[in-house]
Order: structure tokens, then sequence, then C-alpha cells
């Protein structure tokens, strides 16, 4: 059984993104740290939802503000085909995609396992069935992507970011979009330096509360490293 909130969840505006006190960063694979499940209170897909989040996962204690940013922007995802949240977390962005689009297939794409957890069971709480969490290895290399919706890891270092950028952009299918939102603090616009002269279409859709949404345009000329 899930348990009760503790009050100790990150407020601050990085602290979505920092260790926490075990060392873990929220895309180790397997954190050290405890579950500690807690239930928390999100509006996704215009519905007011109670879904359970856990220490060693990206931003727990809060809808986090990058991920909202990048959910008041995107466009009305395609209704069927194959959907990817690259980086799920505990699954904001995939369980968003899932509510606009129940025929279509949500990947839920993490290396953390407990975020894969977490997906899981916010999916099957909601009562979708349209949501494949899963490690990178274990989409099949033959889906193509109507959507790719992603508050990616930045803080992984450019060069993992960038690989994992290579691989899945270039799974967009022919007039498919991909939409990441990065924080300016945090070199979004360098990324859409290195997104174009990668061969990727890009533009910047919007822009607030310090971040930046960047819609790239499948498939482009991006190719996987
Ligand atoms: C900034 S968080 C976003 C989490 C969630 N989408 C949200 O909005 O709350 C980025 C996520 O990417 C995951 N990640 C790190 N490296 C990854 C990789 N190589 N492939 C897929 N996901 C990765 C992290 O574990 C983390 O959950």
């Amino acid at each position: 059984m899930p348990r009760v909130p503790r009050p100790t969840a990150p407020t601050g505006p990085d602290a979505a993104d920092e260790p926490d006190g075990t060392g873990d960063h929220y895309f180790t694979a397997s954190p050290a740290s405890p579950a500690e499940l807690r239930r928390l209170e999100v509006r996704l897909g215009g519905r007011d939802l109670t879904l359970t989040t856990a220490g060693g996962v990206f931003s727990p204690g809060r809808l986090d503000l990058g991920t909202q940013v990048l959910l008041r922007t995107v466009p009305d995802p395609p209704p069927s085909g194959h959907l990817l949240d690259l980086g799920c977390g505990w699954g904001p962005v995939a369980l968003s995609l899932a509510l606009a689009s129940p025929g279509a297939t949500v990947w839920a794409v993490d290396v953390n396992e407990r975020a894969l957890d977490l997906v899981g069971r916010n999916a099957r709480e909601l009562g979708l069935t349209n949501v494949v969490a899963a490690r990178p290895d274990d989409v099949p290399g033959d889906v193509r992507l109507a959507a790719l919706w992603s508050n990616p890891p930045i803080r992984v270092g450019k060069d993992v970011l960038h690989a994992m950028l290579r691989r899945w952009l270039a799974r967009l299918e022919e007039g498919a979009s991909a939409h990441l939102v990065v924080q300016r603090n945090l070199g979004a616009d360098s990324l859409q330096r290195w997104l174009e002269d990668a061969g990727a279409v890009t533009s910047r859709v919007a822009s607030a509360k310090g971040f930046r949404v960047l819609r790239v345009d499948g498939p482009g000329t991006i190719a996987p490293s």
C-alpha cells in the first residue's frame, strides 16, 4: 500500500534535478534509496488525478515546471500509432499522451527501474491499457514514432543526451514531430544549435518560465550515432 506523503518533497526550482541524500541521481538504474511511495495530486489531460510517486525518481513531489510548460505547449497527439515519452519518470508525459490518445500505443521509456514501476502502476490505476513501460532496449527496433514528447535528462551529460536524441529522433515517421522541453539555463539554445547541425529540422515553439520547447520535425537527416 502507498505510504502517507512525507513533507520532505523537493520544492526549490532545481530540486527535482538534484541527487537525493543517498547519492542517487534521478537517472540511476536501480535507486538505492527506499522507494517511500507517495501520493501526489496533479491535473493531467484536463483531469484531477491522484497518482503515485517515490523517492529516487525525477520530481516526485510535484509536476515539474518544465513538464508543465511542455504539456501546455504540445498540440494534440495523433490518435493512433506509436507515441514515445523519452525519459518518463513517474509518468506525467506518458499518461497525458495515453489519456489524449487511447487508440495509440504509448511507450514510456526510462532507464530507472523505479520510474518504470511507477508509470506502470499509475497507468493501471487510471485504467489505461495503452501504456508500455520499457527500458530503451526493450522497444522493438521496427517501431516508428508518430510523436515524441520529452523532458529529457539534461544532467546525464551532452554525449549521452546527444546519443539518446539521435537514437529516437531518427525513428520519427515522415510528418511526425518531437517536442522537447529544456531549461534555458541548462543549454536549450545550444541544444537547438546541435540539433540543427545534426540535421534535425528544429524550431523553438515556446519560451516560458525559463524553459524552451523545441519542435523537431521528423525524420530530417539525423541518424543514430
Ligand atoms: C527530466 S526527467 C523527466 C521525467 C518525467 N518525464 C517528468 O516530466 O517528470 C528525465 C528522465 O529521463 C530518464 N533517463 C535518463 N537517461 C535515459 C536514457 N538513456 N533513456 C531514457 N530515459 C533516460 C531519467 O531517468 C529521468 O526519469
